[in-house]
């Protein structure tokens, strides 16, 4: 089954009713006698904490996208990585991982290190530098995201990965940005992908939700999350499974609107500087082409305006379209800012370094008619 068909029917649902939709099993329990049934990858299906067919439904469209032999739903992309860095983790492990990456998962790293003693090394986001680092602290995991949040830096995966696989270590890559219609991290030597699916994956905003997929199934992983708790909901696994449905159109018009909105504002004269994989100008252009196969490159772009944190409020207030808030990747067109929301957690010497600046917003661009998009982005930016 190709991937765009997998999106949609990749669950394998039958029934003896012949619905080629998997319904949604609200219970909390299953009939045991003896030994517990057994679900289709041979876990227990006795207790909704452990194991649910409709979650079961989504995680093989999940597997199937990314190129797995199994997944796991969570509840969050946060319950999918805190799970799967507690599974790997013990104290005196190194971890290594980027200065930039999304804040709260920069956050919990740091919460390992205080409370359970992992030493979490942070690498400037750039190949080298990752590699170097690979190759200097020996590390028990490496954690990547594919495109940096939030000012989208791409680094080379497969040298990375290589790096990381000849020092032993594990690697698990977050997919969110880029999703699997630009790459698959496994088939290039992850271990791990994890997903927040609450962006493209459900893809309407209307949804928390994490994955985690994996070269095989992984019991202990399934163990973890069954003794932390954080399995997805049966109506939320619902809602993920409709909306992955349209995850190929739905990413490729965004990925469209947002190069036309990046080629818009590039131009802009209230506009500093565009932060684009798909423009030519953004410092990882090459490694994205190469990556990603040229023609798409995601629907989240970041600018940096004539400006500063009072002309960005002011251009935040006059969107009439534009939902000012935070995440990513729904159908509505969304702008965060991020030194507020998602980067705060990063420490300022490291936003600087970074150049997650005072005046740098990130856009999220969605479904809408893009000559809207574009028309409230002007009328914003006339504003400030
Ligand atoms: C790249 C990335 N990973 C993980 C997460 C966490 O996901 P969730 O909000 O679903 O817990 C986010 C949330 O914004 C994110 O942007």
């Amino acid at each position: 089954m190709r991937r765009r068909t997998a999106a949609i029917r990749g669950h394998g649902w039958s029934d003896q009713f012949g619905s080629p939709l998997p319904p949604v099993y609200l219970t909390a329990i299953f009939e045991q006698i003896g030994e517990a049934r057994k679900s289709d990858r041979g876990m227990d299906l006795k207790y909704a904490r452990e194991e649910n067919p409709t979650v079961r439904a989504f995680e093989r469209i999940m597997a199937s996208l990314e190129s797995g032999g199994d997944a796991l739903a969570f509840n969050s992309g946060m319950a999918s990585i805190s799970t799967l860095s507690v599974y790997l983790l013990k104290a005196g492990d190194v971890l290594l991982t980027t200065k930039e990456a999304y804040g709260t998962t920069l956050k919990w790293f740091s919460a390992l290190g205080e409370k359970f003693d992992v030493k979490v090394v942070k690498a400037y986001p750039d190949t080298e530098s990752v590699v170097e680092a690979v190759k200097a602290v020996k590390p028990k995991a490496v954690f990547l995201e594919t495109m940096t949040n939030p000012t989208l830096k791409v680094l080379d995966l497969p040298a990375i990965i290589k790096a990381a696989k000849d020092a032993g270590a594990v690697v698990v890559v977050d997919n969110t940005f880029a999703t699997p219609i630009l790459i698959n991290p496994l088939a290039l030597g992850a271990d791990y992908v994890v997903h927040s699916a609450t962006k493209y994956i459900a893809g309407h905003n209307d949804v928390v939700g994490g994955v985690v997929v994996s070269k095989d199934v992984d019991r202990d992983l399934w163990t973890y999350r069954a003794m932390l708790g954080g399995i997805m909901q049966p109506f939320e696994a619902f809602l993920c499974l409709r909306g992955v449905k349209t995850l190929f159109p739905r990413f490729e018009m965004q990925s469209r609107n947002a190069k036309a909105v990046a080629e818009f504002l590039a131009e802009h004269s209230k506009v500093k500087e565009v932060l684009y994989p798909g423009l030519p100008t953004h410092r990882d252009h090459e490694v994205a082409k190469r990556l990603f196969g040229g023609e798409l490159y995601g629907g989240v772009l970041s600018f940096r305006i004539r400006g500063g944190r009072a002309e960005v409020e002011r251009l935040l207030s006059s969107f009439k379209v534009i939902t000012p808030s935070p995440s990513l990747g729904g159908v509505e067109t969304i702008a965060t800012y991020p030194i507020l929301s998602a980067a705060s957690p990063i420490p300022p010497e490291d936003r600087e370094e970074l150049g997650i600046t005072e005046d740098l917003i990130r856009l999220s661009v969605g479904l809408e008619d893009v000559d809207d998009i574009i028309e409230d982005l002007d009328r914003a930016l006339a504003s400030i």
